[in-house]
């Protein structure tokens, strides 16, 4: 049986949703997937996920072997003698949800070979601890997105809020350029630890609740016109980057409704939304700026 991690995009609301405001999410239509294979011969607990050239035994001291031990104390499986082989869709460290797939992936798996049933509420708290050994001050909203796909809008006070919305089509832009979550939240903190409500937060937050409309309402340009405003609040709270600044630009350029940074920042990846007929020239410059991006059909469960 093969368990699944869903990726994640950030349409708007990224850094705001970590001081309470709302995110609007999607996941992706791929993620991390990982089957348990018991090796009754004894042997460690092990995560091989060769897309990734990742190999982690969870007595390693290494990141994700931390993650493995973390995901099965909070599931109180002990360390059963089990290989989880593990295949990924999306890249990593790329903003779009991969440590939170596959820890979700991860957690999915342990239960399926514990012959336990799958709880939502156990799975999300084991993910969600390992999140916090990953990036230090999570929201919560990639792992609840890799837990539950659709879409939907989450606040860390409610969890996600799922709805059903009409498919909608994003150009994602992997820039290629590593990035950290936790330096990135430590910026947006250092940015804003003047005052207690920061506007640029606010509006954030508020953005969200305004592309929400749009995008149940059918109205891209609304929706894109948000997503530029993000983009530049982002940008002031200095967790733009030159690259990603520019990849922006150039779908603006190329007819999309709008265009900003998703996830933390500081490289990891851009989205877009934009007309069909302009999505093809967008993916050829940013192919052209040495980034292959590609279109994510993301939608809301009814
Ligand atoms: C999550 O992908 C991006 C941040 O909002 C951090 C978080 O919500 O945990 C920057």
């Amino acid at each position: 049986m093969t368990c699944i991690g869903w990726g994640k995009i950030i349409l708007l609301g990224e850094h705001a949703v970590v001081y309470g405001y709302p995110a609007l999410a999607a996941a992706l239509d791929r993620g991390v997937t990982i089957a348990p294979v018991a090796t009754p011969a004894g042997g460690s607990l092990r995560v091989d996920v060769p897309a990734w050239s990742l190999k982690a035994s969870a007595a390693d001291d290494h990141p994700v072997a931390r993650c493995l031990a973390v995901i099965a104390d909070g599931l109180g499986v002990g360390r059963p003698s089990v290989s989880l082989l593990g295949d990924a869709q999306i890249p990593p460290g790329a903003g779009l949800g991969s440590s939170a797939a596959l820890a979700v992936a991860i957690a999915r798996a342990l239960l399926v070979h514990a012959r336990r049933r799958e709880s939502v509420t156990e799975i999300t708290h084991a993910a969600a601890a390992s999140e916090a050994l990953m990036h230090g001050k999570a929201s919560g909203v990639d792992v609840a997105l890799a837990v539950a796909g659709g879409m939907g809008v989450f606040r860390k006070t409610t969890g996600l809020r799922a709805f059903p919305s009409p498919p909608l089509r994003v150009l994602v832009g992997p820039s290629g350029s590593p990035r950290s979550t936790a330096a990135m939240v430590d910026r947006v903190a250092q940015a804003t630890s003047e005052v207690v409500d920061d506007a640029r937060l606010r509006e954030l937050g508020a953005l969200t609740d305004i592309g929400t409309t749009a995008l149940l309402a059918g109205d891209l340009a609304g929706l894109g016109a948000a997503m530029d405003r993000a983009h530049a609040l982002l940008a002031g709270l200095g967790v733009s980057t030159a690259q990603l600044d520019s990849l922006c630009d150039v779908a603006r350029v190329c007819g999309a409704h709008g265009a900003k940074l998703t996830g933390a920042g500081g490289g990891g990846a851009v989205i877009a939304i934009a007309p069909r007929d302009r999505e093809q020239a967008i993916l050829t410059e940013w192919k052209n700026a040495g980034v292959t991006g590609f279109v994510a059909t993301v939608r809301g469960k009814s």
